[in-house]
């Protein structure tokens, strides 16, 4: 596997892939990956001759007031991991390369990126949306994978590449687990012992969403009210949404009809965290 910093690197080592005939697979990532970002390496290597796995905290995705600086970072860690998985390149970049001293121009998404997470993020996606719109140009991957823990940057993805017709198919991958329910997530090391018990709050109250609506449930607040009330239980938590809306237009839904997806992000102390589900295969 190689490791490098440089656009340019990546682009030679593309070009003699494709010469080789051979299909190339990207896995975006921030870093500090877990099994969440393993379970889309390992799919991304069943599924193309070649993977690449991207590595870069990416600060115009990041508001003033959150956690750039703080996201943690080990690119050792990183690599070995990628090495393991089957991937042959991880791609990680300094800032500088990506975005040289005077970046002028972004890739901006309304209506579906003013919603959900971009509420309280409003700047969030734009960010997401320039730098995949620059990894798709610099990797020019067959197929990219994207966890449906960030079910709305899903969404958002696959817009994006509608609209602008990059020729890339966007492969959405199931949620990681803990053996206690917490979605896996960089961000879970930010949190206490404490805090890390409090966090369950997020995964019991969709699981109680989900009762409710197997139980044949279709009044969206109803819903709504009773996982908000599960998390109101927590001290240590603090809601910044719980909704549910369709899937994938994230259109406000009042009832359950079709595809859905129940979406939250709760505050533990000071840790924002996200978890969700879809009521049908993505
Ligand atoms: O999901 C993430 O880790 C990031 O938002 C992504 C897609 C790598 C873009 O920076």
């Amino acid at each position: 596997m190689q490791l490098t910093k440089k656009i340019s690197e990546v682009r030679s080592l593309i070009k003699q892939w494709r010469k080789e005939g051979l299909s190339i697979g990207l896995v975006p990532t921030m870093g500090f990956l877990h099994e969440g970002h393993k379970s889309l390496i390992d799919r991304a290597v069943k599924e193309n001759d070649r993977v690449v796995v991207s590595v870069f905290v990416n600060p115009i995705q990041f508001a003033p007031n959150e956690d750039f600086e703080a996201y943690p970072r080990d690119i050792e860690r990183d690599s070995k991991l990628c090495e393991d998985a089957g991937a042959a390149l991880v791609f990680n970049p300094e800032p500088e390369e990506m975005y040289g001293d005077e970046f002028l121009t972004s890739i901006n998404m309304t209506k579906i990126t003013e919603v959900l997470c971009g509420k309280t993020r409003p700047t969030h996606f734009g960010g997401v949306c320039t730098v995949v719109g620059k990894l798709f140009n610099i990797v020019s991957p067959d197929r990219a994978y994207f966890g449906q823990k960030d079910a709305q940057q899903l969404s958002v993805i696959r817009r994006m590449v509608k609209d602008l017709n990059f020729d890339i198919e966007i492969i959405g991958c199931p949620i990681v687990r803990e053996a206690d329910g917490l979605a896996k997530s960089s961000r879970n090391t930010y949190l206490s012992p404490e805090e890390r018990k409090a966090a369950l709050v997020l995964s019991k109250s969709l699981c109680e969403a989900k009762k409710l609506i197997e139980s044949g449930e279709t009044n969206a607040d109803k819903i709504i009210t009773a996982a908000k009330k599960l998390i109101e239980s927590e001290p240590l938590a603090k809601i910044d949404y719980v909704s549910i809306v369709s899937w994938d237009s994230l259109e406000k839904t009042d009832t359950i009809n079709g595809a859905i997806l129940m979406a939250e992000a709760v505050y533990i102390g000071k840790t924002r965290l996200i978890d969700n589900f879809i009521t049908e295969q993505i």
